[in-house]
């Protein structure tokens, strides 16, 4: 089996490639393509790989190109994991935002229109090279903003383009374990859009555990969403956000955090990355050593403007080595290749599950998957103050597809307007002219 990894130079695919290798199953992946524009970064990733081989027999044979076309034919599943204008681009997106008042961050408020306005119109070339050129294989996207590009490419690919992220099942996890069920048995009725969703039970056996942990101050400020929310205002909720709603149920202390901090976390990666990359490109030996040191750091920092500002102390080690990203993508993968029926939570198009929402906005819910791929899976509406944000937020990421689609500035200011975290139309004016003075990418919008 063939999978080909666009943004083969990016830091994760060594997560990835190392489940690869301790993949031993019949049908596994034995062909790797890592497709990059940057064969600098390629050559660092590729460094670490062959570390990670070493010693492991029959692994992934690893295909290296830059060309996009080679990339893709035979592909039996491309992962898309592509980050457009780098992470200099998300300094960018976090500091205009900043500077005008409100969030910059990466997926979440301007931060996240930004990027996203950058992104989709390659996102959409990508799905119509797939569907050209390898139509029968599935595309797993964890590009973000992971919902909004997903939804982008689903004209293109239907069903066949699934959006994925790590933080439901990180969720889920932390749920489980401070409920001490196994999370493996668990049924999780998650429901939302992508870096916007609550859990709302969490079903083992019949019977909604969930109930009991909202009972049980002490269980509920144990793991990272209670300590950034504070039991009473899950309780208030009767559910557990997703981490990502801190930015807008505490607005004002992230945007105070975010304008406190030394360095914004893009700022933060930035270095970090460079001098990675610069260490594993130029000493082979010591890249795995490297890479390894690299995601540690990188992990145990993850958030940390968030739980400053909610005084929610240092990552739980448990959350730094219980892998998210790399086994929800083998997960589906291998639902989808071996037909073995599983559930995951997973960015797909809606069909009839939110009645709130049309049939082809991708939202973010439970779904079965099997050879046939995921369905998704009908679950409770969702509750009265989840629906208005979902609404909107729905609205936004429209409007980026649509200012992507046509080049409209119109849209692009529609999108930003219209965000619940941008109170002014004049701020979204102002902050669009910042992003198009110094984001290159967004020439394409025409006034
Ligand atoms: C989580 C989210 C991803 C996001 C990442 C950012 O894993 O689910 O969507 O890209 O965090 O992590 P970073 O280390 O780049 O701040
Ligand atoms: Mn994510």
């Amino acid at each position: 089996m063939r999978l080909t990894i666009l943004g083969g130079g990016g830091f994760r695919v060594p997560l990835v490639h190392q489940a690869l290798l301790v993949d031993r199953e019949p049908g596994r992946v034995t062909d790797l393509v890592l497709y990059d524009l940057d064969p600098a970064r390629l050559a660092a990733i590729g460094n670490v790989l062959v570390r990670q081989e070493a010693g492991v027999a029959d692994p992934p044979k690893i295909t290296i190109t830059t060309d996009l076309g080679e990339a893709l034919l035979g592909a039996d599943f491309v992962f898309s994991a592509i980050r457009v204008g780098g992470l200099e681009g998300r300094v960018t997106d976090e500091q205009v935002a900043l500077e005008a008042g409100v969030l910059g961050q990466e997926t979440v408020g301007a931060g996240g229109i930004a990027y996203g306005l950058r992104t989709v119109p390659v996102a959409l070339d990508i799905a119509r090279r797939v569907a050209e050129l390898a139509p029968e294989a599935w595309l797993i996207n964890f590009t973000n903003p992971a919902g909004m590009v997903t939804e982008a490419m689903s004209p293109y690919l239907g069903d066949r383009v699934i959006g994925i992220c790590d933080s439901p099942v990180g969720l889920g996890r932390r749920v489980a374990r401070a409920l001490g069920v196994d999370p493996e048995a668990a049924w999780f009725d998650y429901a939302g859009l992508n870096h916007l969703g609550w859990l709302r039970g969490v079903r083992v056996g019949g019977s909604d555990h969930l109930p009991r942990l909202l009972d049980d101050p002490e269980a509920l400020v144990s793991f990272e969403e209670g300590k950034l929310f504070g039991a009473d205002w899950l309780r208030t909720l009767g559910a557990i956000p997703n981490e990502y709603l801190y930015y807008y149920y505490f607005t004002r202390e992230a945007v105070a955090a975010a304008r406190d901090a030394p360095k914004s976390r893009g700022a933060v990666l930035t270095e970090q990355q460079r001098r990675f990359y610069r260490a594993a490109w130029r000493e082979p030996e010591s890249a795995l050593d490297a890479w390894e040191s690299a995601r540690i750091e990188r992990e145990a920092t993850y958030g940390a403007e968030s739980r400053e500002a909610a005084g929610a102390g240092s990552r739980d080690p448990y959350d730094l080595t219980s892998g998210g990203y790399e086994k929800v993508a083998l997960a589906l993968m291998r639902a989808i290749a071996h037909n073995e029926r599983t559930t995951l939570i997973l960015n797909v198009r809606n069909h009839t599950t939110l009645s709130i929402l049309d049939s082809d906005a991708v939202v973010e819910v439970p779904c079965v998957v099997d050879a046939a791929g995921p369905r998704p899976v009908v679950i409770e509406q969702l509750p009265d103050y989840a629906q208005a944000l979902v609404c909107g937020v729905k609205a936004v990421e429209r409007a980026v597809i649509e200012a992507a689609t046509h080049g409209s500035r119109t849209a692009a200011v529609k999108a930003l307007a219209i965000h619940p975290l941008i109170d002014s139309v004049t701020v979204a004016r102002r902050i669009l002219d910042g992003y198009l003075a110094k984001i290159p990418q967004l020439a394409y919008l025409r006034p």
